[in-house]
């Protein structure tokens, strides 16, 4: 995987956070894992760590010279081979961070690899700059009602910040995948499997070696090989 693929939320929390920590155990290969979501980070949580050093530490010392270095004295190694750039629960403070951060942080994480999950998207989101430095973007989706009719106009808005925007379908009732392309309006829709002891093993603090095989984990590593790689959807 190269580049930045950031996972945006939709109505009703249809596993966005849970998608992007999967997505980043699915390789064997190190990435950057960014709690990027402007209603306060959850991440470091699960992981069992503390979000201190992490994005408002980062935000913190960037305000007087940003220089690449920085970053790497702000990421956390986890156990399993993700470098975790925390944030804390407050959202006051994710968003003053971002906004802060800015674009030259976009275009550190743009060289990847690098996942962020920027939380539930809408237009004017702190996390617009991540957005538009992203090679993919995967907005995930309740499939239901309100779901997909919330999930319209997200999908609507981030194809014009990113040519690679990948729905992706948390479970498949009352609809699944090809309906809920049909109804968004794009040619194909990826399919999360429900997959209830995989996600709680996510969002607790376990970090077993198997899980790399639970349903979640397995289908994050046939979307991210599903997504092509940044050089080739370079504009
Ligand atoms: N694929 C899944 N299958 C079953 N439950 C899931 C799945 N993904 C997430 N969940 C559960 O849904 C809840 C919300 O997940 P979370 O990732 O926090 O959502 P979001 O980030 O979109 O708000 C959590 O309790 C999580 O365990
Ligand atoms: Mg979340």
């Amino acid at each position: 995987m190269s580049g930045l693929i950031c996972i945006a939320g939709g109505k009703g929390s249809p596993g966005a956070t849970t998608f992007a920590l999967a997505l980043a155990l699915s390789d064997l290969e190190p990435v950057t894992l960014v709690d990027a979501d402007p209603d306060g980070g959850d991440l470091a949580a699960w992981l069992g760590i503390s979000a201190t050093p992490g994005l408002v530490s980062l935000a913190a010392a960037a305000r007087h010279s940003f220089a690449g270095g920085e970053f790497v004295r702000h990421v956390q190694h986890v156990q399993t081979g993700i470098k975790l750039l925390g944030s804390p629960s407050s959202p006051e403070q994710v968003e003053a961070s971002l906004t802060s951060l800015g674009r030259p942080f976009a275009q550190i994480l743009a060289a990847g690899p690098a996942i962020a999950d920027i939380g539930r998207w809408r237009s004017g989101s702190p996390a617009t700059e991540l957005v538009g430095a992203a090679h993919a973007i995967v907005l995930v989706v309740h499939p239901t009602v309100a779901g997909v009719a919330h999930a319209r106009y997200q999908y609507e808005d981030l194809t014009t910040r990113c040519t690679n925007v990948v729905v992706a379908c948390r479970g498949d009732r009352p609809y699944n995948a090809a309906e809920v392309a049909e109804a968004i309006g794009c040619a194909a829709a990826f399919s999360i499997p429900t997959d209830r002891v995989g996600a709680s093993m996510l969002t607790g603090s376990t970090r077993e070696r198997w899980l790399r095989r639970t349903p979640l984990v397995r289908s994050a590593h046939d979307l991210r090989h599903s997504i092509s790689p940044a050089e080739e959807v370079a504009s």
